[in-house]
């Protein structure tokens, strides 16, 4: 049975939550494998909008929804997220909802680290959401985190808490900043202790025995391929491998349970937050692609930085994470131009290059080559089969498979769920 895996072949943002929820209703499972509530994910289901940042996109169709080991889990975030969407009449229950008794946690002291961090490299700021995704992802390679499984063991927490907070004490005078409230962060985590425990489990165990019972798991991955701690535009980047070999493990299965990888990839190029970005357009083009696609995050509301189609980058992220078939979304915001440009490749120090260069500094430098195509007057806003678009955005489609080298899948033409046409489904066999 065919399993789906997706994943942001960009720097995130690309629409991974819309088509997760639509993908939702035919899987059995959806799993979140890494990242935390940095990640911010709108979902449109007829007049309700649904914002999601920790919960995985299919506990709106009330499929199982599962937050597996990979995730840094920010407990208090959860709590509020969950409060929202029940709000919102989402039901979230044991029996649709768990989490990994194995994730790290995202305490107060990391979301300080993070802001603290920022706010002294001035312009060298990564631009971070603030979450304090980077420091828990430390503590967890440095093997002094807190993890769900700790918090049913509150009172033999000593050594480890002494192992934490001598790496943080030291970071925190470093700024001038006082040591851990020990006795504030032990109450704190005991206030929060019952409502974790209840959701979590050895998830592996779970996601194992559906899949032996030939279920179908869609793995959701969070961020993009170009905010990856390996393969992206690193230092500009989150804490947390985006590729999507990091479904295994993140969430306790094999790598041959990752089935058909779909690159979520956005008709045009966004990014948050500070970094290389060779397609950026700070003119009134790239104006006129934020205000029509609504380019503003989720998670901090800030601006997001646009420009045209990168088909450098998403041919590289595809490669690097054995993209299947990509979805391409928000085809609707190109609409009315009357001419649109892709990029093909780069020019640095009267070079070619056909992948991004490794380095900041080339990142930084590299100038884009750009081919030019006619745009189309139609709309394809709405649209839900492909015989409803004009045959120049079937061109520019046609073009961009060619350019990344990975067939069309799905296209997205809005945000609500079933403005959706598919052209290859993820899940034949
Ligand atoms: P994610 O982080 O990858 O889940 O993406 P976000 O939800 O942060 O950002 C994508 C935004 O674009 C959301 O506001 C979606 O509602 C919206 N969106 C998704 N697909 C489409 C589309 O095909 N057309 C338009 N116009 N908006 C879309
Ligand atoms: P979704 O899942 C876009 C960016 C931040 C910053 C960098 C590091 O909605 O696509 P972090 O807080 O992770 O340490 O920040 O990564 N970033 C995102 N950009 N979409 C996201 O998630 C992002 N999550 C993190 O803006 O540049
Ligand atoms: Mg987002």
């Amino acid at each position: 049975m065919a399993n789906v895996t997706v994943i942001g072949a960009q720097w995130g943002d690309e629409g991974k939550g819309k088509i997760v929820d639509w993908l939702a209703e035919r899987v059995d499972a959806v799993v979140r494998f890494q990242g935390g509530h940095n990640a911010g994910h709108t979902l449109v289901v007829g007049e309700n909008v649904y914002k999601l940042s920790l919960l995985p996109s299919g506990i709106v169709t009330g499929t199982l929804s599962i937050i597996g080991n990979g995730v840094v889990l920010d407990p208090w975030a959860l709590r509020d997220e969950m409060a929202k969407l029940r709000g919102q009449g989402v039901s979230i229950t044991t029996e649709n909802f768990a989490l990994a008794d194995n994730c790290a946690l995202i305490l107060p002291i990391h979301r300080d680290l993070d802001g603290l961090r920022e706010a002294a490299a001035g312009s060298g700021k990564i631009g971070t959401t603030g979450r304090g995704i980077g420091p828990a992802y430390e503590d967890k390679v440095g093997r002094r985190a807190i993890r769900v499984c700790d918090l049913a063991h509150l009172d033999a927490l000593d050594s480890q808490l002494d192992r934490l907070c001598a790496h943080h004490d030291a970071l925190r005078a470093g700024f001038g900043e006082p040591p851990v409230d020990r006795v504030r962060l032990i109450a704190d985590l005991k206030e929060i202790a019952p409502f974790v425990l209840e959701y979590a489990q050895p998830v592996w165990k779970r996601l194992n025995k559906v899949r032996k019972a030939g279920a179908r798991i869609l793995f959701e991955g969070a961020q993009g391929v170009l905010l990856d701690v390996d393969h992206g535009t690193y230092p500009f980047v989150t804490s947390s491998n985006t590729v999507s070999g990091t479904a295994a493990a993140g969430s306790g299965l094999g790598p041959s349970a990752a089935g058909f990888v779909l690159g979520i990839v956005k008709a045009y190029t966004t990014r948050v937050g500070s970094g290389p970005f060779p397609t950026e357009l700070e003119d009134e083009t790239g104006q006129r692609l934020g205000e029509r696609g609504h380019e503003f995050g989720t998670v901090t509301g800030r601006k997001r930085r646009c420009g045209w189609f990168d088909a450098v980058i998403v041919r590289q992220s595809c490669a690097v994470s054995g993209v299947t078939g990509i979805a391409l979304t928000k085809l609707d915001v190109l609409d009315g131009f009357e001419t649109i440009k892709i990029c093909t490749g780069y020019r640095l120090n009267g070079k070619v290059y056909d992948y991004l260069p490794a380095h900041a500094a080339d990142q930084a430098s590299v100038e884009p080559i750009y081919e030019e195509m006619p745009g189309w007057q139609e709309t394809t806003a709405g649209a839900r089969s492909w015989a409803d678009l004009p045959a120049q955005a079937i061109k520019y489609i046609s073009r961009v498979q060619e350019l990344i080298e990975t067939p069309v899948a799905l296209v997205s033409t809005s945000p609500e769920r079933e403005d959706t046409i598919l052209v290859r489904d993820p899940f034949a066999d």
